[in-house]
Parts: structure tokens; sequence; C-alpha cells
């Protein structure tokens, strides 16, 4: 449903995708990870309809974001969720927030009461309806994003790092979240650059300076020398923790588990 064709983007010197193509099917949980300047927030911006490539197509269930009749209908199928809970909230109450966009959707009245009902529900927010936005903690305001979002009857949410400034509190509630979305239906696009994150997803796709490496199951980082740090943590976890591997031919899939059953 999402489907990228030979894409090349360019801030104006800096180029960022050089022949990108990749899909992403409908109900999918995927995580993109990538360091720091690999591309992902380009990334989500292109795949919302905000920026534009240069060269190549991106297509929403068929939508082109670079056909301007399309857009209304790309801004109702894609939301981002940003990182920082702060530059995302418009109006002063919970509730408002949520009606927000159906307002602008000219939504009847009766149906815009439900709808934001049902959306502060899913995110536990319900009880939280009359609060001021200011209020409400990062990880409430994300959720509260979130709602919003789902509010419009978005089917793809788009993470951008959205748990990276949360306290692990907050950011297990968000993560738990995109799964449970996920179960009902919607397509979760998980951007991070944390290792820790993947393993909830159906797929991760490594972006390295501005190429697709792969998409695969998430085990599959774990084997790339990209990320070998992580294996000397996951020694470290394994040592300190007296965890002993009989089989010395296990796979990666069964170590990991074992290691994230031990720490979890
Ligand atoms: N508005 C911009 N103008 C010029 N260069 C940019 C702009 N935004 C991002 N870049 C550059 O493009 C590259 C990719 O950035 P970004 O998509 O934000 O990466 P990531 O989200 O993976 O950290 C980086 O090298 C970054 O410096
Ligand atoms: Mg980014």
């Amino acid at each position: 449903m999402i489907e990228v064709k030979n894409i090349t983007f360019s801030y104006q010197n800096h180029k960022v995708f050089n022949n990108l193509s990749f899909s992403i099917k409908k109900g999918e949980y995927l995580c993109i990870i990538g360091k720091n300047g690999s591309g992902k927030s380009t990334l989500a911006k292109l795949l919302a309809g905000l920026i534009f490539s240069q060269e190549g197509s991106i297509k929403i269930s068929g939508y082109d974001t670079k056909n301007p009749k399309d857009l209304l209908e790309i801004r109702k199928l894609v939301g981002i969720i940003f990182q920082n809970p702060e530059n995302q909230i418009i109006t002063t109450t919970v509730f408002d927030e949520v009606i927000f966009g159906l307002e602008n959707l000219a939504t009847p009245r009766e149906q815009i009461k439900e709808i934001a009902e049902k959306s502060l529900k899913t995110v536990g927010l319900f009880e939280y309806k009359d609060r001021l936005t200011y209020q409400l903690s990062g990880g409430e305001k994300q959720r509260l994003a979130i709602a919003s979002i789902l509010a419009m009857g978005t089917d793809i949410l788009i993470f951008d790092e959205a748990t990276s400034m949360l306290d692990p509190v907050g950011k297990k509630q968000i993560l738990k979240l995109m799964k449970e979305l996920n179960s009902q239906g919607k397509t979760i696009i998980h951007i991070t650059h944390d290792r820790n994150d993947i393993l909830e997803a159906s797929k991760v796709m490594v972006l390295s300076k501005g190429e697709m490496k792969y998409q695969d199951v998430p085990y599959k980082i774990f084997e790339d020398d990209e990320f070998t740090p992580f294996l000397i943590k996951i020694k470290d976890i394994l040592e300190k923790n007296n965890i002993k591997i009989e089989d010395k031919n296990i796979n990666i899939k069964d170590l990991v588990r074992i290691v994230y059953e031990n720490i979890s």
C-alpha cells in the first residue's frame, strides 16, 4: 500500500536519497532504524507528502504524493507523531485538540463527539478530556497526538523517534499502544535509532547513509556489523546474569529471545 519508487531527494546541495525504492504492506508493523543523519525524518516527511522528491514517485494506496489532487486523501491516510511532544499540540484542552482536525474536515457535530471520545479511550486519555494540554506529561502529549490522528480515521501512523524524549514509563505506554493499534489493523512505521525498539515489530528496515540496506525480520540486525556493539552488550548481560548458553550453534533469534526474557 506504500510504494516508493526510485526516489532521489536533496536539500539544496545535500543529497539524502539516491534512487531509493521499497514498499510497505498494509497492516505491517515496520521499524525503520538508522543512525543520526541517515535520512529517517526526511523519509517520514516524504511519505506523508510534507516534502517531495526531485525524482521518482511515492504512492500511498494508489494516491501519488506529488499529485496536488491526491494530497487531501494522503493527509487523511498518513499521520506523523514527531519527536518533541511540545511541538504538536495546538489547542488548550484535550478534547479540543482531538476535535480540531475533525472540525477542519467539516464532520457533522453529532459524530465529532463520538469519534473524539472513542479516540481518547483508545489512547487511555478519556478521563483527561477536560484537562489543559499544557499540564500533560510528555507521554500523555504524545498519546493525545495519536488520538488526534486516529480521530481523522488515519490508517498509517508514522512515529518519528516519538518515544526518544519520554521517560521509561511514557515510552513503554507508547510502544504498547503501537502494538495494540497494529493488532487493530493500523499500519505502524516506527522510526527509531534505538535497537531495543525493534523486537515487537514484524519487520525491520535499515537505513544507512540514505540507502536501504535491507528489509527483513527484526532479528536480522543482530547479525549486522553496523550493530556489533549490541552483540557485545548481549555478551555483557549474559555474563552478569550468569546465563549459560549450552548450544554453541544457537542462532541469533533464540539468543536474543533468551536475553530478552531474562532482562524484561
Ligand atoms: N532542512 C534541511 N536542510 C538541509 N539539510 C538537511 C535538512 N534537514 C536534514 N538535513 C540533512 O539531511 C540528512 C538527513 O537528515 P534527517 O532525515 O533528519 O536524518 P535522521 O532523521 O535520520 O537523523 C542529514 O545529513 C541532515 O543534516
Ligand atoms: Mg530524525
